[in-house]
């Protein structure tokens, strides 16, 4: 599986009569991982749902290229909450959403794809038998079912504790590096945007567009305790500091 380019040129968004995203330009290569930062209530949902065609932008244009293909990419959300379906078990939940004609090939594929996120003990359980964690995974599995060439992440680890989101986070990790789909996470958290990506765009002003580039030059696999990191933190954290001040128009 490979990823899809993505290029948003000049995209506008408005929302109840306020302009939300005004000018917004990035783009992102086919296999890169990119994270989205800013305050909350800049945009960054809005974003991933203009990507995720859940809403259309008001003007500009956002394009994706998948080499060797005319036809549109596959593109998968995670989102904050997990949004399991509580009526269907586990594998059914992942089922539901998996390509194939007969439901024993999509069961099949359910099975795959919650094995490759270390589920594979918990087919046959209710969403509401689900530790935070587990109930993300399976949504993560739910996403990754199809195998997606853009997969957008929308805070998927913020409602787990510590030690849990830095296991999903190694996990993901493991995933991207094997199956290289584009990925663009929106995250809170500094330390997870410098240890998974290629990439971090701040987001910031009002109406929001991107204010800060930040390159992650460092190789893979990381080591979280890497000097580098931390200094990218401080960076990071400046950047965010300065864009929460940007007034545009
Ligand atoms: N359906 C909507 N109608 C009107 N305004 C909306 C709607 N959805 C979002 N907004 C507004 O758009 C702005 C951006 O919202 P968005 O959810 O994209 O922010 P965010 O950066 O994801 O915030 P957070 O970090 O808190 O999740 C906010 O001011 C919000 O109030
Ligand atoms: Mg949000």
């Amino acid at each position: 599986m490979s990823g899809a380019t993505i290029q948003i040129e000049r995209v506008e968004v408005s929302l109840a009569g306020h302009s939300i995203l005004r000018n917004l330009e990035f783009s992102v290569e086919a296999g890169e991982f990119v994270a989205l930062v800013g305050a909350s209530g800049t945009g960054k949902s809005t974003i991933l749902r203009v990507l995720a065609r859940l809403i259309q932008a008001g003007a500009g244009e956002v394009k994706f290229h998948l080499t060797g293909s005319d036809g549109p990419p596959r593109t998968a959300v995670v989102f904050q909450e997990p949004r399991l379906l509580p009526w269907l078990r586990v594998c059914d939940n992942v089922a539901l959403v998996a390509p194939g004609k007969r439901a024993a090939e999509r069961r099949q594929r359910a099975r795959e794809a919650l094995a490759a996120v270390g589920l594979s003990h918990a087919l046959d359980l209710w969403p509401r038998q689900l530790s935070g964690g587990m109930a993300q995974r399976v949504a993560l599995a739910r996403a990754l079912v199809t195998a997606p060439h853009v997969l957008l992440l929308d805070e998927p680890f913020s409602a787990v504790d510590a030690l849990t989101r830095i296991h999903l986070q190694d996990h993901l990790m493991e995933l991207w590096t094997e199956r290289r789909f584009t990925v663009v996470l929106v995250t809170h958290d500094v330390d997870e945007a410098a240890y998974l990506a290629d990439r971090i765009l701040v987001l910031g002003g009002k109406p929001a567009a991107v204010q800060a580039e930040l390159p992650v030059r460092l190789s893979r696999p990381r080591d979280r305790r890497d000097p580098y990191l931390a200094h990218l933190r401080g960076e990071l954290l400046a950047a965010l500091d300065r864009s929460t001040v940007v007034t545009v128009g």
